[in-house]
């Protein structure tokens, strides 16, 4: 069993660290250790004090605690500490996806959210983002597992209240099985925290992190939520994979969570206007069609002139401005382009300039 290439890796290895304004990343552009623990208020001798053994394999109790806090009615009994949320979502379709199961899910997606399970023998239901934000459009699947993922990558789309509280609401009538992956969770549209949908008792599973929202990517944490039996077979199966997580990540991470409310308003204000000025200038970018503001997480989806193909365009806007962004084509959606918004502000107003200048793009 093997999964398909990871078609987004390739690209983003070739170009996230030569790009003068990196919008094809999918996170916060990264800070540097002195900065993190600044954010998180370690001090160097904080790190020197860290015993390097291995961590407990569920993580160190203070984060998993520190984790269950950002759920309400979620016990540190019913978090894992994993090695990303890429970790998590691989233990989970695991135990959570039998072959022939059938996994309902946001169309277009985050590649991992589909191949680990169509690997697994799973048929994949695609539910396309148009229509994927409302209630009624789930009430109409019959799957044996449903993803949601929100706020969403790669569209930036989420539920209103009252698509959400009718979704949950038939979930737990019809007794469904969902994963929840809130990668995004920090970034909401508005307010300081979004909302989750997770809550074990009624097997609404959860995947998560902060990494990608803190500018944090190469800590390498991230959890899965779960009811207790749950949690003890991805644990099972962890220790035959990464077993545990760096005590140094686990650390720096704890401190993360612990101080967030002091950095946090920071990257949302930072978040919140590279959209708003990509909104108000994208129809300037040659040969665009469509965009609509992302209502949550750090990622957009923009459309562009029919016949255009998205990686021509990629990579002639890579070569003549440095700005790079991905093509939808490696979203498996032809016609549209991956828009991150993770990029410092004076990048981002510069990115968008060479790019409305640049006429002679197709
Ligand atoms: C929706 C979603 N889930 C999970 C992941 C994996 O995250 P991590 O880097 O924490 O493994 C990503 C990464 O882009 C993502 O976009």
């Amino acid at each position: 069993m093997e999964p398909r290439e990871f078609f987004i890796e390739d690209r983003l290895e070739r170009f996230r660290l030569k790009a003068f304004c990196n919008l094809g990343e999918s996170g916060l552009s990264h800070f540097l250790l002195e900065e993190v623990m600044d954010m998180g208020q370690i001090s160097w001798k904080d790190l020197a004090k860290i015993p390097m053994n291995d961590s407990p394999n569920q993580g160190s109790l203070e984060l998993r605690q520190a984790i269950a806090d950002l759920y309400p009615g979620v016990s540190a009994e019913q978090v894992l500490v994993t090695t990303g949320t890429g970790e998590a979502l691989y233990l989970t379709f695991h135990i959570a996806v039998p072959q022939k199961a059938k996994v309902a899910l946001i169309w277009p997606a985050f590649q991992a959210l589909y191949e680990i399970p169509k690997m697994l023998g799973a048929e994949t239901i695609k539910v396309p983002h148009d229509r994927a934000f409302l209630a009624s459009t789930w009430k109409a699947v019959d799957a044996d597992l449903y993803i949601i993922n929100h706020p969403h990558n790669p569209t930036g789309k989420t539920f209103s209240d009252s698509e959400w509280n009718a979704l949950i609401a038939h979930f737990k009538e019809q007794k469904k099985t969902v994963l929840f992956d809130e990668h995004y969770r920090f970034l909401p549209g508005v307010g300081s925290l979004g909302r989750t949908g997770v809550d074990p008792k009624h097997s609404f599973y959860g995947t998560g992190s902060f990494t990608k929202c803190f500018g944090v990517t190469g800590l390498r944490v991230g959890w899965l939520v779960a009811e207790e039996s749950f949690l003890k077979r991805a644990r099972s199966f962890k220790d035959y994979l990464t077993h545990t997580v760096s005590p140094i990540s686990e650390r720096i991470a704890l401190s993360l969570l612990q101080s967030k409310e002091s950095f946090l308003p920071k990257i949302q204000a930072r978040v919140r206007k590279n959209i708003q000025s990509f909104d108000s200038h994208w129809k300037d970018l040659p040969h665009t069609k469509s965009f609509t503001a992302p209502q949550g997480g750090l990622v957009g989806w923009l459309e562009l002139e029919s016949g255009i193909s998205s990686e021509v365009y990629a990579d002639r806007l890579f070569e003549k401005t440095g700005v790079f962004v991905l093509p939808g084509i490696n979203f498996e959606e032809e016609g549209y382009l991956r828009i991150g918004f993770g990029e410092r502000e004076d990048r981002m107003i510069e990115g968008l300039s060479r790019w409305r200048e640049c006429t002679d793009l197709i």
